[in-house]
């Protein structure tokens, strides 16, 4: 059996009949989100045999599945990355046992620096594009045709509908986003000043060390994507202070409440 197939069976045995149709993967001090959920089923990923474990602080490492606002919903409190020794063809499997489970959207979150100096610390990001300067892909190996096509298209990666009804609903919500490019690098160091420089030129407005593999897996098996970053610090260079996992936590909790309340607006809305 394929480790997919063997996750979404596991899962299905926790979920005992409930069926989530929108997924949420909630990056560093994001988690809270989750906590919306009244009498959440609770899967730990150490439950779930194989399945990769997350070890960064403020990551959880466990699904929450319930109903936020009618709908739904399984998140992923803590994500697995890269940097943790995770491989990218991973992340692709988490994924595709989402899709066997009948997941049809899929919103992630992250936390993320500043390659864009009018984007400041504390401003959320609505993710319209990514570039994958991760140097590896989640698709690399054997295609299996049931979830999607070998060569496949990263035009719509962010749903434009979706993306759309997160800025009417911003608007009406009087929560200011902005709108930009996620790329992703595999970490685990911050970036150098150099770094920093280059990928704005490259088009980036925000860098993180996540999503990337999630969105191009999800595009891949035909789940819509929307993506949010919450930006919890300017890029190396671009502030004077070095970067520090402690401030991403702390400016990540203050954007956290806005964004809260978009995503539940979102989920009633899809
Ligand atoms: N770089 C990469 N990842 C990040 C950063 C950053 O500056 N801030 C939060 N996650």
């Amino acid at each position: 059996m394929t480790k997919s197939a063997s996750f979404y069976n596991q899962l299905k045995q926790h979920l005992n009949g409930f069926a989530p149709e929108i997924a949420l993967i909630l990056g560093s001090g994001l988690g809270e989100l989750a906590d919306n959920i009244k009498n959440p089923i609770i899967v730990p990923y150490s439950s779930i045999k194989d399945f990769p474990q997350s070890s960064v602080v403020g990551h959880k490492g466990q699904f929450v599945c319930g109903v936020i606002n009618g709908k739904k919903v399984i998140c992923m409190q803590g994500r697995v990355h890269l940097y943790e020794g995770h491989k990218a063809q991973e992340i692709c499997q988490i994924i595709k046992a989402l899709k066997l489970l009948g997941v049809k959207k899929l919103i992630v979150t992250n936390a993320a620096g500043s390659l864009n100096p009018k984007l400041k610390a504390g401003s959320i990001m609505m993710i319209t594009d990514h570039i994958n300067m991760s140097f590896t892909n989640p698709l690399i190996g054997p295609n299996d045709d049931s979830f999607g096509p070998r060569f496949s298209d990263m035009s719509n990666s962010y749903d434009q509908e979706l993306q759309a009804l997160a800025l009417n609903l911003a608007k009406e919500e009087k929560i200011k986003i902005h709108q930009g490019v996620y790329l992703m690098v595999s970490g685990p160091n911050f970036e150098t000043k150099a770094e920093v420089k280059a990928f704005g030129i490259l088009g980036g407005d925000a860098v993180g060390m996540s999503t990337v593999p999630e969105v191009i897996s999800a595009a891949y098996c035909g789940i819509k994507t929307l993506g949010f970053s919450v930006i919890t610090n300017m890029g190396t260079g671009l502030q004077k202070s070095p970067q520090s996992h402690d401030e991403t936590l702390a400016m990540a909790s203050k954007a956290t409440n806005s964004l809260a309340i978009l995503i539940n607006k979102i989920i009633e809305r899809i």
